[in-house]
């Protein structure tokens, strides 16, 4: 990974924390594995996904790895203050996995492809480590699948740049859609992909709150700058994107965005 598009500041913490509370049931309601595994999850984070799976599944066992020593700790004391036991924290690299080969029964990662310029390679190696008929998880966004009222020019245009400024960190804020080739391609076996639809109006105060502002509006506004400074859109519109995709949550806006989830075999 080049550079994190989305960084690892303390609002970017807040932000996928909201995200994964907000979306836990649309999200989660299968994440379940049979009792007794060992399930890897690859790049956790600061925890915001392994609070519910690892929950879940009291009678499995996690081992949870990320390449950022921060978001681990933050990801521990998450996890401790919930006195959450089945999971163990460790600082390691995908593209170099300190595990011996099938050593897991399941794998677990959320919006971890998007980021890397080899998600193929990725899961190669994370294949590596999977025992033979275990089960590969992804969930991943498609920034493509946005679309919301009132309808916004500028909005789509600050959308299109986090999907730019994401494939010049070499990623791919649309790999949503390319699930299944990327799992078949990676020789996975029973794939299956089903899209996870959020649909937001203001009778879901809840979602107009996690989902709309605290998720969607603020990891654009998140990279406005950014933006502005690499020329992708002028300050004006780029506000005025931004401002546009808030006024989706107010009384009368609609947000609507669409996840996918997959699943494989080894
Ligand atoms: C968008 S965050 C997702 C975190 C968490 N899965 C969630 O859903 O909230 C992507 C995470 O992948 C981690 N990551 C990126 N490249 C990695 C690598 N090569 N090995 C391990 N972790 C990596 C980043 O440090 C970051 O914490």
């Amino acid at each position: 990974m080049k550079k994190y598009v989305h960084g690892y500041s303390r609002r970017e913490a807040v932000r996928l924390m909201d995200q994964a509370k907000t979306l836990e049931e649309i999200f989660h309601y299968d994440s379940v594995w049979t009792e007794g595994s060992l399930i890897l999850e690859a790049g956790c984070g600061v925890g915001a996904q392994t609070k519910t799976i690892a929950p879940k599944n009291p009678h499995s066992d996690f081992i949870s790895i990320d390449i950022s020593p921060d978001s681990l700790l933050e990801a521990g004391n998450t996890i401790n203050s919930l006195e959450i036991k089945n999971v163990s924290f460790q600082q390691a690299d995908i593209f170099n996995l300190p595990f011996e080969d099938n050593y897991f029964d399941h794998l677990f990662l959320c919006f971890v492809l998007e980021h890397l310029p080899n998600p193929m390679e990725a899961l190669a190696k994370l294949r590596r480590v999977l025992k033979p008929g275990g089960t590969i998880m992804l969930i991943e966004g498609d920034h493509g699948s946005t679309y919301f009222h009132p309808d916004s020019t500028e909005a789509m245009e600050g959308v299109q740049c986090l999907v730019d400024l994401q494939k010049q960190n070499g990623g791919d804020a649309n790999i949503g859609r390319r699930l299944y080739p990327i799992l078949n391609e990676s020789g996975f076996n029973n794939i299956n992909v089903s899209p996870r639809m959020v649909y937001v109006d203001d009778s879901k105060p809840v979602l107009v709150e996690g989902f709309t502002k605290n998720t969607f509006a603020a990891m654009i506004e998140g990279i406005a700058t950014e933006a502005v400074n690499k020329k992708l859109i002028n300050p004006e519109r780029m506000k005025k994107g931004v401002d546009d995709l808030y006024q989706c949550a107010e009384p009368g806006g609609v947000f609507c965005y669409t996840f996918f989830k997959g699943f494989g075999t080894k």
